[in-house]
């Protein structure tokens, strides 16, 4: 059988903020492929790559990592992350981001699909369930290409609480969030376990309330403290956890913001986390999850929270 060159795989982060330069170290410290950090700030971008590539000798990891502004370095990139946008200031809602952020988005997507046209996109950047809508209607890309993150940081919170509250390890907590990355996302409590005890078993109602809330509020606590931006540490894996299952094939069963065409009776495109499987080709299946009649009422509040934050989508030059 003849050998085939491999070719290093490329992943292309947008956004040289908190966020976007700590996306480009998970990456390049888990080897997922060579990493180009744009920004219109080239500065930014250039000085983070090149201190990042200056701990490779110590944390021993081969990843080329570049700094540009321009869009052309990002050419031939499997996977595109987009973190540029205003981070929420302490008080902000998510929804207050979007005239701002659906103006940064658009001239994005026009880069990506310039010269990435193949590529599959993660969109990170807030309100995220409408900026990863507005991405997909800018970029004219498949459903399968265009993956919204929140999910995934929404559920990683979701275990950690669960984790401190019993006092076990991180690692043997499953708990996965649903709908829109916003105050109306539905934890399913009904599914999470502690190994292979249910938490509905593990801890009492009030706990279990506690943690929901406190899950729904973890990005504004965080926001609380830090006063001027917003968490980075956790989204930027959140980001990478969707890359990795990309760019290895692993198909994942992650939470995922997709567009819906159908499923779970939302017929109008709306984007919305949900139980998905990704793989090499980004979207592989969106799993039917069979919702019980207040995880559905909860859902469907959730979507119609994507649908009217997309109002504002209208005022968007
Ligand atoms: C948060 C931001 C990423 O939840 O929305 O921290």
């Amino acid at each position: 059988m003849a050998f085939t060159a491999h070719t290093r795989k490329k992943i292309a982060v947008i956004g040289a903020g908190f966020v976007g330069s700590t996306t480009a170290h998970w990456a390049a410290q888990k080897e997922l492929g060579d990493v180009v950090l744009l920004d219109i700030n080239e500065g930014a971008a250039i000085g983070k790559t090149l201190d990042l590539a200056q701990a490779a000798t110590m944390e021993m990891f081969d990843t080329k990592i570049k700094g540009t502004s321009n869009y052309a370095d990002i050419a031939n990139s499997d996977v595109v992350i987009i973190t540029a946008g205003m981070p929420r200031k302490p008080g902000m809602s998510r929804d207050e981001l979007i005239g701002i952020n659906a103006k940064i988005v658009k001239d994005v997507c026009a880069g990506i699909k310039q010269h990435a046209p193949d590529s599959i996109v993660i969109v990170v950047c807030n309100p995220m369930d409408v900026m990863a809508l507005y991405a997909k209607q800018q970029l004219g890309f498949p459903k399968e290409r265009v993956l919204g993150m929140g999910g995934c940081l929404d559920s990683a919170r979701f275990r950690t609480f669960i984790a401190e509250e019993c006092g076990v390890s991180y690692k043997d907590v499953t708990g996965v969030v649903v709908g829109n990355h916003g105050d109306a996302m539905v934890p399913l409590v009904r599914t999470a376990s502690v190994g292979s005890v249910p938490l509905i078993d593990m801890l009492p109602a009030d706990k279990i309330a506690a943690i929901v809330q406190r899950t729904k509020s973890a990005g504004a606590e965080i926001g609380g403290h830090l006063k001027t931006g917003s968490a980075y540490y956790a989204p930027s894996r959140g980001a990478v956890e969707m890359a990795e299952a990309i760019l290895k094939d692993q198909k994942r069963v992650l939470p995922v913001a997709v567009e819906l065409n159908g499923e779970f009776g939302v017929s109008d495109k709306m984007m919305v986390g949900v139980m998905c499987v990704i793989g090499g080709k980004g979207l592989e299946k969106i799993i039917d999850y069979k919702f019980n009649a207040d995880e559905k009422a909860e859902f469907e509040k959730s979507v119609n929270a994507v649908r009217t934050l997309c109002e504002g989508l209208k005022t968007v030059q």
